[in-house]
């Protein structure tokens, strides 16, 4: 008999949105017309200075292992980014470069919380938060958020999961899949009771930039000892490059060094110069969002009238969260079917919420308005002949 996978690796669930976007790509592999609202990526590709950065680095940079924690130089500008955009004094040294955003949640999990330990987080929320977390065997206490609360964790929520024997709590404003964002006063709220209780506040800031209806405000600004995660990816349209950020605070700085060294030896070194550049990008990135938004409006006007409704507010990131009640009891089902028939791909709740996700799906509108309006078109001529 082969040896078995370990019982960690066994329990692990999988995130159906990649899963999704597999089978979507295997039917644009075999000549379909898919349009892409599963995974969030900006469909545009990065800023053409981050290309023109690459271009560049790569006739004659040092292109081999950087320093586990990264470039000096990112380190540096990224600490310039925080001054710039959130008004905080910030030490490069606290800023770990990282493979994407995912890497900085392996090294922030394991330098704060031992197995056993639990973590709040909000549900529905982003699926790989609790899929790396049951891997290090880390348990989750889930706090449930709903429509009639904007789908943000209300005060209560949040001093009872204090209360509770959390080590940490982990949200992310703008939020994936609902887009909802907490106001900067709540943020604070949330960032001080954590700080109050000695227990760790991690801020998934990963959506930052793609805020339509409310200021953002940075978690670092009102709780030192916050653990903040970034990426390139969204914002910065620069998903497959793999390279994000997080801020440690400084009694952390050595053990995610030592975690880096030895998990991932260096962030990758080409990214990382194109990078630099994506700071230098505001204005391409600008008219990225204003597109964004178009393209939210356009879907808040037309699904409903598709039996897409009490859509999620939205205001940030690029996520529509839809009550898809009206149209199947199984939306992993109807997802699936979708993607076959009408060759629409997007996600089933059920990545985001094990127990209520089967009546949601969510789109994503990171896409051109073309692509929107193709979708559209399709579930209004699939749609009546579903199910
Ligand atoms: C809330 C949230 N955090 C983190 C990530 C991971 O992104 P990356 O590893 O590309 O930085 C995603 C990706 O969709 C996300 O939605």
């Amino acid at each position: 008999m082969s040896p078995l996978p370990s019982s960690r690796a066994a329990l692990v669930q999988p995130f159906i949105v990649m899963d999704m976007f597999r089978e979507a790509n295997a039917l644009a592999d075999v000549g379909h017309d898919v349009v892409h609202m599963s995974a969030g990526q900006p469909a545009g590709g990065p800023p053409q200075k981050v290309v023109e950065a690459a271009r560049g680095a790569l006739k004659g940079s040092y292109m081999g292992y950087t320093n586990s924690m990264g470039l000096p130089v990112l380190r540096e500008t990224i600490a310039q980014h925080y001054q710039r955009a959130y008004g905080v004094e910030l030490d490069p040294g606290r800023v770990v470069v990282t493979t994407g955003s995912s890497g900085a949640f392996v090294l922030g999990f394991l330098a704060c919380f031992d197995s056993g330990d639990k973590v709040g987080l909000t549900v529905p929320g982003y699926p790989a938060y609790a899929n790396i977390l049951s891997a290090l065997g880390i348990e989750i206490a889930g706090i449930e958020v709903n429509s009639r609360n904007r789908w943000a964790p209300t005060a209560e929520q949040i001093s009872s999961a204090c209360e509770n024997g959390v080590s940490g709590l982990l949200l992310a404003s703008p939020a994936n899949p609902t887009g909802t964002m907490v106001t900067p006063d709540n943020l604070a709220a949330i960032a001080r009771a954590c700080a109050d209780k000695k227990i760790w506040f991690i801020s998934d800031e990963i959506y930052h930039g793609l805020n339509y209806e409310m200021p953002q405000a940075s978690a670092l600004s009102t709780n030192a000892d916050a653990i903040i995660i970034n990426s390139f990816s969204k914002y910065y349209c620069m998903t497959g490059w793999r390279i994000g950020w997080m801020i440690v605070p400084e009694h952390l700085v050595r053990p995610v060094e030592c975690l880096a060294q030895s998990l991932f030896i260096s962030p990758p070194t080409l990214s990382q110069y194109a990078a630099v550049a994506a700071f230098d990008a505001t204005e391409e990135l600008e008219q990225r969002k204003a597109e964004y938004r178009e393209n939210r409006d356009y879907l808040l006007r037309e699904l409903p009238g598709l039996g897409l409704g009490n859509l999620s507010p939205a205001d940030g990131a690029f996520y529509l969260y839809a009550d898809v009640a009206s149209l199947t009891n199984d939306s992993f089902v109807f997802a699936q079917t979708m993607l076959r028939e009408a060759h629409v791909a997007v996600s089933p709740g059920a990545d985001f919420d094990k127990d209520r996700g089967s009546r949601y799906l969510r789109l994503s509108f990171a896409g051109s308005m073309e692509h929107m309006e193709k979708a559209v078109e399709r579930l209004a001529r699939w749609l009546p002949k579903a199910g």
